[in-house]
């Protein structure tokens, strides 16, 4: 896939997801500002870039405040010239049950994921309505936000806030022919490997060189880096010009499209619904069938 030309804004790539896809743009020709926290993290990451053979320049700040989405946006265009692709990848956990979730762990995530989005999103959408050529913005969702997870209050509401950013964006984004998606990735990755039921597999896989087995691939949808980066390939190509307002999720061997929450079933009665109503109605009638809720457990095989 060619990127040729093309400025790349990745946030979080000094390691894990974010690091493959700024690899992966350059590698594809687009040139790539690399953002993390740490400058001697993001300076090994784009010396790693610069080495491949690709051009990248670094910006460590911590994603979630305007100034920091703004230096950003400015590097890429006093670097570059312009800004074309911005991926919001930077993210923490701070996992806790609700009751002993304190304000800060819910803010501090909001504040990275939620709020570091929405002000990197502005900033890169002010700049390529300016140079009225279109653009890409992916974004960054994830299953916790899709379906809810034990002890991710405050990352699920994020993810799931990002995801609807993403659909009210395609709106907003159209006329400007700048698309925008959110990747629902699944990667063995610092933020994954301590899971139960995947870290003896991850673990022997990285001990033994074997690639994971087919039920941690395709079941569970759990892969490397490398297996996530070519979804954000082509979503910043020109092959994508005609994706957008899409939740799409990518891990090992699998590609998924993400429903959208619709109404699933529907009943109506003249004049509104009494609590009584709706309480006779419930069993056999809308309620019959409820939605799931949950990330479902990996399909650990019998061993
Ligand atoms: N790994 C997965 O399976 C998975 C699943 C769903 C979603 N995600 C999402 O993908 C993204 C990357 O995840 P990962 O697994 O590579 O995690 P990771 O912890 O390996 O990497 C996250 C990077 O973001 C950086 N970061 C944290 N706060 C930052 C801030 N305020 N400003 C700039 N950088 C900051 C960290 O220093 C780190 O380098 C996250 O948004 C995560 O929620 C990952």
């Amino acid at each position: 896939m060619e990127l040729d030309g093309k400025v790349a804004i990745v946030t979080g790539s000094g390691r894990g997801l974010g690091l493959g896809y700024a690899r992966a743009l350059a590698a594809a020709g687009a040139v790539v500002v690399v953002n993390d926290l740490d400058p001697a993290v993001v300076r090994a990451a784009v010396d790693d870039i610069t080495k491949a053979g690709g051009t990248a320049t670094g910006v460590p700040a911590a994603v979630g405040d305007t100034p920091a989405a703004e230096r950003l946006v400015g590097a890429a265009v006093r670097d570059f010239g312009r800004l074309d692709v911005l991926v919001t990848n930077a993210g923490i956990l701070r996992d806790r049950v609700l009751w002993k979730m304190t304000d800060d762990d819910f803010d501090e995530v909001v504040r990275v994921h939620l709020r570091g989005t929405f002000t990197c999103a502005r900033a890169a959408a002010i700049r390529m309505r300016e140079q009225g050529d279109g653009g890409r913005l992916i974004l960054v969702g994830s299953p916790a936000g899709q379906r809810g997870n034990f002890g991710q209050t405050n990352y699920a509401a994020a993810k799931a806030g990002i995801a609807a950013m993403a659909r009210t964006w395609a709106l907003e984004l159209a006329k400007a022919r700048i698309t925008v998606n959110a990747v629902v990735p699944v990667a063995a990755t610092e933020m994954t490997r301590t899971i139960p039921a995947f870290a003896p597999v991850i673990e022997e896989s990285e001990r033994t060189g074997r690639p994971l087995p087919a039920w941690v691939r395709r079941d569970a949808g759990l892969g490397t880096v490398d297996d996530v980066t070519g979804l954000v390939t082509f979503l910043a190509s020109d092959a994508a010009a005609g994706v957008t307002g899409q939740a799409i999720g990518i891990g090992g061997d699998r590609l998924a499209l993400w429903s959208h929450p619709a109404e699933k079933t529907v009943a109506f009665t003249d004049g509104g619904w009494t609590a009584e109503a709706i309480a006779a109605q419930w069993p056999a009638g809308i309620g019959a069938e409820p939605e799931t809720y949950g990330i479902p457990a990996p399909p650990v095989p019998e061993s």
